[in-house]
């Protein structure tokens, strides 16, 4: 009744910010994200019938707010299942946890991934995306791997691979500005903006027209038509976060010099764009080629902690052989 999973952070090009409803964690809008390959989390599930509850190390660290997320997900599981058995759950990443790298959503695919692998249950895609999102509403996107797009259909979620990590072999590197957890949680702003941002009405009536917009131009391999969407959605994103009351300012000052530096490269020809999640690290999606040169400008911004390189990436899967 044990499994090894491992999953891979995403980035979203065209965000999800604010939920349709609190039961079954349904998005107010469509997403469309990049799988970071070189990023990863990897974790066990163990369900022991000696144990009283569920136990979760996350980077070695218990968080009573994780793990209530992680026994709603695991609840589902030990239901189709048939199991009582409560789980122990170590997760590790590779990467800073909970600065805006989206450590929620590879801990969540690599959760349910392993959860039911120790279970031994084959569960339809589609079954495994919605317990995924219970945990975080971004996790079903790292359940498949290269571009992915996640769209509203009734009362659930869909999500489908627009394209294989060779189709479009962008790449990304991540500019880590911070290194400790964000203040203020997704779940948490999300919530706030939803109430308080006098521009949220006009986010999601707007966010329609950019989710069609990103998608065409990754069908169509569209990059300067992709960094322009892209921008302006992740923007306006963070438009509605910065008029949240109390509001939420996920920027440092190196965030917006690496957004100023990006800017500079594309105009040199660089082909390049930005985008920066509920967190202060800046991802610049590059084309082929000029990875290498956009990371050594990056790593040159003051204030940069650390530039990460990632290819896109495959989706959650079992490790082989888990010991
Ligand atoms: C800014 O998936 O972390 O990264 O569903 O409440 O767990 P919950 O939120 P989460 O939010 C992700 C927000 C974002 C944008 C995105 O990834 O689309």
């Amino acid at each position: 009744m044990r499994a090894v999973a491992v999953a891979h952070p995403n980035v979203a090009l065209v965000k999800y910010w604010g939920k349709r409803a609190r039961a079954g964690n349904l998005p107010a809008t469509g997403s469309l994200s990049l799988v970071l390959g070189g990023l990863a989390t990897e974790t066990s599930v163990d369900f022991d019938p000696a144990l009283a509850r569920d136990r979760v190390l996350l980077d070695g660290r218990e968080d009573p707010e994780t793990t209530s997320r992680v026994t709603a997900c695991l609840d589902l599981l030990r239901g189709e299942a048939g199991v009582s058995a409560r789980a122990a759950v170590l997760s590790r990443n590779d990467f800073p946890t909970g600065a805006g790298l989206a450590s929620s959503a590879s801990g969540f695919a690599a959760l349910v991934t392993a959860g039911a692998g120790a279970l031994g249950l084959h569960l339809k895609p589609q079954r495994l995306a919605e317990i995924a999102r219970l945990g975080s509403g971004s996790a079903p996107r790292s359940l498949l791997g290269g571009v992915v797009l996640l769209t509203n259909r009734g009362q659930t979620t869909v999500c489908e691979q627009v394209a294989a990590p060779a189709d479009w072999p962008l790449e990304i590197v991540v500019a880590v500005t911070t290194s400790g957890p964000k203040a203020t949680s997704s779940r948490e702003g999300m919530a706030r903006s939803e109430q308080t941002s006098p521009y949220y009405d006009s986010w999601v009536q707007t966010h329609g027209g950019d989710l069609e917009a990103g998608l065409a131009a990754v069908r169509a391999r569209d990059f300067p038509a992709l960094a322009d969407i892209a921008e302006h959605n992740c923007l306006k994103m963070h438009a509605v976060m910065l008029t949240t009351r109390p509001p939420l300012i996920y920027w440092t000052p190196a965030t917006l010099a690496c957004l100023h530096r990006v800017q500079e490269l594309r105009r040199d020809g660089v082909p390049v764009f930005f985008t920066v999640d509920a967190g202060p690290q800046v991802k610049a999606v590059c084309l082929p080629g000029v990875a290498g040169d956009v990371a050594a400008a990056l790593a040159a911004v003051p204030g940069v902690l650390q530039v990460l390189r990632s290819p896109l990436g495959e989706g959650a899967r079992l490790r082989a052989n888990a010991d």
